[in-house]
């Protein structure tokens, strides 16, 4: 049977401040989705949260990009809007940037990541969500996942993933597509994807054409031309036989990689990988925080989640980001804790330029 997973997201409001997500939008999530279950709209749903991100995840088999699913998740969001209006949450409706719906929720404003899939014998699937950061920040993790031998040890030992695999990337200024082929493209790879926020893997393949990961990369500033908040992204990752292993996809988390976002979306700091009940980022409005949530599908069922990062062999990567935020935090307002001129430009910060501009004689 052909499954399809649809992660959608979008941060319709904030409790407190840009911390957290209210239980009550999440009730109002799960009653209609659970509605939408009775009545065989979807397979099967899961809601939860990271940060302010409310987090819809959904089993169905109506394909990628599919308008009933699409619309089912804004009349969610806009269920839950209207209760984080009646309750003055912050930010209330903040990602839905649209008045209405119209056909893909995609460029609306909501993060979305997708994939289809014949299901097999047993599949295990890792879903990452983040609060404070942008797409780029799966970059790295990515890469290491899919073409790093050092991380993978299936990229040297298992004949199927020997091969190596395919990144589609993302040249977020054109819109247009690249295909990049590992081992052997490696190095261009790297040349693209070191610049996290110009160019953004979206999925990644196995030679064999079979999808492996997919990751939501809509940017909202582009979208609203302002800044408007994070994007916060998410991204899905099929794991074993022939895939990478569980561990292989989540070890790249135990280094707390530097991102671009945090406070005001204008500052790097260190993505730190907590377990559901720390994903709330208060200080500074940060670290940026991801979770990983796990599921076995079993005939589009979303056995799951367990809670990945709630391990103690990811409490060094926690430590290390609490140095790293502490050394960068000392940096004050300079770069590079600050983000460059360039990624300040969808923030306030050029009415402030803009003040500042006669003074120079
Ligand atoms: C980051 C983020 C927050 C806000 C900050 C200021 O993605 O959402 O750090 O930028 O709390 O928010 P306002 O300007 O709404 O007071
Ligand atoms: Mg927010
Ligand atoms: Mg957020």
């Amino acid at each position: 049977m052909k499954i399809t997973l649809s992660v959608i997201k979008a941060d319709i409001g904030g409790y407190v401040g840009h911390s957290s997500v209210h239980p009550r939008l999440i009730e109002t999530a799960e009653r209609m989705l659970s509605q939408a279950q009775e009545k065989g709209e979807i397979i099967d749903f899961f809601v939860t949260r990271v940060g302010d991100d409310l987090q819809l995840i959904l089993t169905h088999t109506n394909g990628l990009e599919n308008e009933r699913i699409h619309k089912l998740a804004w009349d969610v969001f806009e269920a839950a809007t209207e209760v984080a209006k009646e309750l003055k949450l912050y930010g209330a409706g903040q990602d839905l940037l649209a008045d209405a719906f119209s056909g893909n929720i995609k460029g609306l404003g909501p993060g979305v990541a997708e994939i289809e899939f014949e299901e097999r014998r047993s599949d295990p699937v890792v879903i990452f969500m983040a609060d404070k950061t942008s797409p780029g920040a799966w970059n790295l993790p990515l890469f290491k996942i899919f073409a790093d031998p050092f991380n993978t040890a299936g990229l040297v030992i298992d004949p199927k993933m020997h091969p190596g695999f395919v990144f589609e990337v993302l040249d977020v200024h054109t819109g247009k597509m690249a295909r990049i082929s590992t081992p052997e493209e490696m190095y261009d790879l790297l040349t693209l994807i070191g610049s996290v926020e110009d160019y953004i893997i979206k999925n990644v393949y196995r030679k064999d054409g079979e999808i492996a990961a997919t990751a939501s990369v809509e940017k909202l500033n582009l979208i609203a031309g302002e800044y408007v908040g994070k994007d916060d992204p998410v991204l899905i990752v099929r794991c074993q036989s022939g895939f990478p292993a569980l561990g292989e996809v989540l070890e790249p988390f135990a280094f707390p990689h530097l991102v671009a976002g945090w406070m005001r979306g204008s500052h790097f700091g260190p993505l730190m990988p907590v377990p559901f009940h720390h994903a709330n980022p208060t200080r500074f409005d940060g670290p940026p925080r991801v979770i990983a949530a796990g599921f076995q599908i079993a005939e589009g069922k979303l056995i799951g989640p367990r809670d990945l990062f709630d391990d103690p062999a990811f409490d060094e990567a926690r430590h290390l980001a609490n140095v790293i935020s502490e050394y960068m935090r000392r940096m004050g307002p300079f770069e590079p804790h600050r983000v460059g001129p360039d990624k300040l430009e969808y923030t306030t910060m050029p009415q402030v330029l803009e003040k500042l501009k006669d003074r120079f004689q």
